[in-house]
């Protein structure tokens, strides 16, 4: 019975608008791990050019420097389940941030290339566990009606760090003498403070990492339980609910011991069917090539006719794009479900990366590059970014979302880790092969890109479960045709 105002005993409780605004604020502090996520990933893009003349670097070079912090985020996704199922989610969050800070301070101070590579691995470190923490934290303190919402909101942080990264590098080079590698005003060359402008955003992280409370679902696996209630009591404003989910959660979670690998165990394959689907969520988001847009749009561009110097413009353009068509997800994915979003966007990028494919494959190569003519190039570009749209609002927050929320309370953790490590692994696939892919053609490397998001789509309908609205607690009846908890 609960009585006005109060919950069953008559404790006050919040109003569910208010609750509502609670969930999203937590989830808005969980979610700058991925501000931190996108803003260390790009950071380095405007650093590259004098990175190689400051260190007499070629190409290749800078490329294993950028592309070894990818292997570091492998890392520490794969530590942060474990670390977060035993010393707490808003610990990780605390570590990420001390590493965020390190990371950004010895890469500023950096004396040479294998120096840089170290302190970006360390980065790396962080970006894995930011990228495990945040949606395991916003799905675990998230009603479910708000879940899609909530989770979104990773990926929002994510394209904003990406842009914020961009506009400050574009700062820095703008008020120093001769750009990246130019001197800045307060002294130093211009390259070390768009490394340590990473500090500010990490410190924040930190700061507002140790307000949290920790997740509900954490503080009943600790037999916390009136820690946990209070939490429940924050974030859902129902008391009547909240003692039968705190016997939900301790019913989910039917066992006292740390998760092993071997938890995650299944019959075939070596592991449950639900953790390989979401390694193959992750791993698609990947192998449809977005990153390749981000990492080297000026290549894409400049095959279309546009100068060096408008290859910002373009960037921008696309990073804005991503931020917009977020909101087209977090307005659709309580609404329509993930399922519904994932096939449209895969048929979609299927449909404009075939569309590239054409373009590129069948334009003239003058001087080793190919030249897109009046009808193909404007085409390539349009079609670059509804590409980029259909990701932005389905594959980049979705998958985000379904990582956080899929897995059963037990191994939620550690199969999202295991699922983010897959992911961290392809990005660096993708990453790495992209110049020789390109070499062979451009047309090979969309042309694969497309193979995969039309293989994307026929996994989604076959495999992939509808978790819109479920509670966290009944993830263990999820069912597709093939799969099955
Ligand atoms: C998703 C991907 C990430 C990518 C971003 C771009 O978050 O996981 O790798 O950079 O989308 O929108």
């Amino acid at each position: 019975m609960t009585t006005e105002g109060g919950d069953a005993v008559g404790r006050p409780q919040a109003e569910p608008s208010h609750s509502a605004a609670i969930a999203a604020l937590l989830a808005g502090a969980a979610a700058l791990g991925g501000f931190l996520f996108g803003y260390d990933t790009s950071v380095i893009n405007g650093t590259v050019e004098a990175l190689k003349s400051q260190f007499h670097l070629n190409s290749f070079v800078v490329g294993l420097v950028v592309s070894s912090a990818l292997l570091g985020c492998a890392v520490g996704a794969w530590f942060a389940g474990p670390l977060a199922d035993r010393f707490g989610r808003v610990r990780v969050m605390q570590a990420a941030a001390l590493l965020f800070v390190v990371s950004a301070l010895g890469s500023a101070l950096a004396f040479n290339a294998w120096d840089l590579t170290f302190w970006r691995v360390v980065g790396g470190l962080a970006i894995g566990a930011a990228s495990v923490i945040a949606p395991a934290y916003i799905a675990e303190i998230a009603p479910a009606d708000l879940r899609g919402r909530l989770g979104s909101l990773q990926q929002m942080a994510i394209v904003l760090g990406i842009f914020a990264a961009l506009v400050v590098d574009y700062m820095i080079a703008r008020v120093s003498d001769g750009g990246a590698a130019g001197e800045f005003p307060w002294g130093g060359t211009a390259w070390r403070w768009m490394f340590a402008s990473a500090v500010v955003p990490a410190v924040i992280y930190g700061v507002i990492a140790s307000t949290i409370p920790e997740s509900p679902r954490y503080l009943v696996k600790k037999r916390k339980l009136d820690q946990a209630r209070q939490v429940l009591l924050k974030v859902t404003g129902r008391g009547g609910d909240v003692d039968l989910k705190i016997r939900d959660i301790v019913r989910s979670l039917t066992t006292e011991r740390q998760v092993k690998l071997s938890d995650l165990r299944g019959p075939r394959l070596g592991l449950r069917p639900i953790v390989w689907v979401g390694i193959l969520l992750s791993v698609f988001q990947q192998f449809v090539g977005i990153n390749v847009i981000f990492y080297y749009s000026s290549t894409l561009w400049q095959s279309v006719g546009f100068s060096e110097d408008d290859a910002m413009i373009t960037s921008v353009i696309t990073s804005v794009t991503n931020v917009v068509t977020t909101l087209i997800a977090i307005a659709l994915v309580d609404k329509i479900g993930r399922r519904r979003l994932l096939l449209v966007g895969a048929a979609g990028m299927a449909v404009t990366l075939g569309t590239m494919t054409v373009c590129f494959a069948t334009a003239p190569v003058v001087g080793g590059e190919p030249h897109l003519g009046e009808v193909a190039g404007p085409l390539a570009l349009i079609a670059a970014n509804l590409y980029v749209l259909f990701f932005g609002a389905t594959w980049g927050p979705v998958v985000w979302v379904m990582l956080g929320e899929m897995f059963t309370n037990f191994i939620r953790a550690s199969a999202l880790a295991v699922a983010a490590a897959a992911q961290w692994i392809a990005n660096w696939l993708i990453t790495v092969s992209f110049p020789g892919m390109a070499s062979l053609g451009l047309g090979f490397a969309y042309g694969f890109y497309a193979l995969c998001a039309a293989i994307a789509f026929v996994f989604v309908l076959r495999d992939v479960p509808e978790t819109r609205g479920r509670e966290l607690e009944d993830m263990d009846q999820l069912e597709t045709p093939r799969v099955r908890a």
